[in-house]
């Protein structure tokens, strides 16, 4: 029986240690030039924004995509046509000629479709790489190749804000309501960190609405400001202070032990793990995906669903986006979590897809 109020998954929490803000800013792996931003859309509108200016109007997406860079896409006012991903996650893109075409490198794997990709870029195409899931994957890539990145480490640590593409620009003034809502998510991460720390203790409802509330109140905010890019110096500092070295061992050293714990027992979408990749979550697939999505998080494991697609893509048009779309889940692995926590998630998962329960 794990404790009452222990969970894995949802947001980050941060610790005391985590906020300080005079730590040394550490290496992070991504090594051009570039522009930090509120967030990986807002970062991705700087970037439509620029090819504007050079006359691309329209770009061409993976029908496999998250909403939120929909709500980029429209931002900037671009026409946009949707390319299929098969099975496999690589990309299929058969772009209009003068378009701009935007490839996911999904949960920390290069996408298998890049070396063509680069190699088209510029000359038929401009190639926008999203690694906003492979922040942390080290791929050595020299800065000559004729693309753009966009990132999102709010995705891989305790940060509410935070976004960054390899083109230098212009961004907005930071506004108070940013702030404001920094301040918000902060002090929810910090309620979350000393609610868990007693993980014996009943689970009480008011605090664990108060921090969630916090999350969705960020989350409202950038759907509904998917352009805003100023970032505050606070957001940037603590997020160049995080050990992203460590997190990404911590990450990789999870997958490995989870990865022996479904062997045979689950399907993964990715089963080797090469050196240089970090990966976001273990990605499964199950037919019964909602259904077991439900139980694990009767058991407290609360698990990303990534993604529901946006209503402009058609399943009938892009049927094997829409099997991933119902079918993956992705196991938290992050860097709160040890070899305890990885056993907790294989054994309740085993279980509920062996009996139900
Ligand atoms: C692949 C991918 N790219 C970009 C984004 C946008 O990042 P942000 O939420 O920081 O705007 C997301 C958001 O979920 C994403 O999943």
């Amino acid at each position: 029986m794990s404790p009452e109020r222990c969970l894995i998954g949802g947001d980050f929490d941060l610790s005391f240690e985590e906020l300080d803000f005079h730590r040394t800013p550490k290496k992070l792996f991504f090594h051009e030039d570039g522009t930090w931003t509120l967030s990986g859309r807002a970062a991705l509108v700087l970037v439509l924004e620029y090819l504007k200016a050079q006359g691309v109007r329209h770009v061409h997406l993976p029908a496999y995509l998250c909403q939120s860079l929909l709500l980029a896409v429209q931002a900037a006012g671009f026409h946009y046509s949707f390319y299929p991903v098969g099975g496999n996650l690589c990309a299929y893109p058969d772009p209009p000629p003068g378009s701009a075409v935007l490839v996911i490198h999904y949960f920390g794997w290069l996408n298998a479709a890049t070396t063509a990709l680069r190699q088209e870029s510029r000359r038929s195409l401009s190639l926008i790489e999203d690694a906003s899931q492979s922040m942390l994957s080290d791929w050595h890539t020299s800065s000559e190749i004729p693309r753009f990145v966009i990132l999102s480490p709010r995705k891989f640590g305790p940060l509410p804000f935070g976004g960054w593409c390899n083109l230098v620009a212009e961004t907005s003034k930071p506004l108070h309501e940013t702030e404001g809502l920094w301040w918000r998510s902060i002090a929810a991460r910090l309620t979350k960190s000393i609610y868990l720390a007693q993980p014996h203790a009943s689970i009480n409802p008011l605090i664990e609405t108060f921090y969630l509330a916090a999350f969705e109140a960020v989350e409202a905010y950038l759907d509904n400001h998917p352009a805003d890019s100023g970032i505050p110096q606070m957001i940037h500092d603590m997020m160049t202070g995080l050990d992203w070295v460590e997190i990404g061992r911590r990450r990789r050293s999870n997958w490995r032990i989870l990865k022996v714990l479904l062997e045979d027992k689950i399907e993964m979408i990715y089963s080797d793990l090469p050196n240089d990749v970090v990966p976001l979550g273990f990605v499964i697939r199950l037919a019964n995906r909602d259904m077991v999505r439900c139980r694990l998080a009767e058991q407290r494991i609360f698990c990303p669903v990534h993604w529901q697609l946006p209503s402009d893509i058609s399943p009938k048009s892009f049927p094997e986006a829409a099997k991933l779309s119902k079918t993956i889940l992705t196991l938290p692995i992050d860097q709160r979590y040890d070899e305890h926590d990885m056993a907790r998630i294989a054994d309740t998962l085993i279980k509920i897809v062996q009996y139900g329960n």
